[in-house]
């Protein structure tokens, strides 16, 4: 086959399951059709889907309101947990057959998909799929604001707010393996009650309770917040800063983007803290892994426990995506793709 020398083997075509987006749109639309399985290309890994969780990216994505805007029509689902079943030349950190994680952009709400090696990595045998596929992002995302990008320390105090949601309880836990105080926020009891199943030292609703006359009360003020919701919880937040505090920005759930104002930033020497967890694969990926690494450790020794509310069918993935933006899920929501 002399015209074929150098080319990748042609790829035998098949057909899987996925859920697809054709319009964006509120409430998402998204149908299961049979799409053609995605090609293998060097560098890369193709993963048997099992589970997949869903972040508040997707929820943005599907509806166009996220930064970047895939052309239609196209598979959500950034985070993914199964079994390798082909690698494809040059990957040396996998091989077929291991139970792993990906981490991608889109894609994962399918039996199958094709993600760069680097975004790839074995999980343990403790660690089911349901877990794999929540696992990464928010816990990655909470570690890497609260040690790398704030440095908090034992001896502090950290408010988390949407304490009960996929990024915030895993705030909550990282902040008391790290050893601080924690304060948890959220909008209801019952979200309350899994914060504080999760560790934290006191709660406090910011729907029923003034936030900044309930920290005075409780701590005096906080060293460090940690907001993936943005707007006024944020700048209530902001006012019950200690001096030297760290105000982590990590998302605007809420749905507005706050404005800072500078002055309560120099009046204690505080510091305002962006932390975007994905870039880091690109930018900084030695920070990214040694972090997911000392949280699979973690994970292992027990020291963190995901918390995954709801598990839905492929065929329920607008569902599962409401569960986010109607603001009712708690911990993760889960897709399953297999039974
Ligand atoms: N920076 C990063 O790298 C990074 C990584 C992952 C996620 N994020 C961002 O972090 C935010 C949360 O993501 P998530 O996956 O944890 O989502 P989630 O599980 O839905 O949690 C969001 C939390 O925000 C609160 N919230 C307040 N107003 C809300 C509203 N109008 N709609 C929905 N939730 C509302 C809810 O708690 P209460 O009801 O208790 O207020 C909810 O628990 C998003 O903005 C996401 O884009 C950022």
């Amino acid at each position: 086959m002399i015209g074929d020398f150098g080319q990748p083997p042609k790829q035998e075509r098949y057909d899987v399951r996925a859920a697809l987006c054709k319009e964006y749109g509120t409430p998402p639309k998204l149908t299961v059709d049979d799409l053609q399985a995605p090609v293998l290309g060097n560098g890369e890994v193709r993963i048997e889907v099992h589970a997949c969780g869903i972040n508040f990216a997707d929820v943005l994505i599907v509806q166009g309101k996220y930064q970047a805007k895939p052309r239609l029509p196209f598979v959500p689902g950034g985070e993914v947990a199964g079994v390798v079943s082909e690698v494809g030349s040059d990957v040396s950190n996998v091989e077929t057959g291991q139970r792993v994680l990906g981490m991608s952009s889109q894609g994962g709400f399918a039996e199958e998909v094709v993600i760069d090696c680097r975004r790839v990595l074995a999980i343990p045998d403790s660690m089911d799929f349901k877990t794999g596929a929540s696992f990464a992002v928010t816990y990655g995302t909470s570690h890497l604001a609260l040690e790398h990008r704030a440095c908090l320390k034992s001896s502090e105090t950290l408010l988390v707010l949407g304490a009960s949601g996929g990024v915030g309880l895993t705030a909550v836990e990282i902040g008391k393996a790290m050893g601080a105080t924690v304060i948890g926020a959220a909008s209801t009891d019952e979200k309350l009650g899994i914060v504080k199943s999760r560790g934290a030292d006191f709660l406090i609703n910011y729907v029923k309770e003034d936030l900044r006359d309930r920290v005075k009360e409780i701590t005096g003020g906080v060293d460090v917040v940690y907001d993936p919701v943005g707007g006024e919880p944020f700048l209530q937040a902001l006012r019950c800063m200690n001096w030297e505090g760290r105000i982590i920005v990590i998302g605007f759930a809420g749905g507005t983007i706050q404005k800072i104002p500078a002055n309560y930033l120099l009046l204690k020497n505080c510091a305002a803290v962006g932390a975007y967890w994905g870039p880091y694969m690109e930018k900084n990926p030695d920070v990214l892994l040694c972090s997911l690494g000392t949280l699979m450790d973690w994970f292992e020794a027990g020291k963190i426990v995901p918390h995954i509310s709801a598990t839905y069918p492929l065929e329920d993935a607008g569902k599962a995506l409401a569960t986010l933006y109607e603001r009712r899920a708690t911990g993760k929501v889960v897709l399953t793709t297999r039974d």
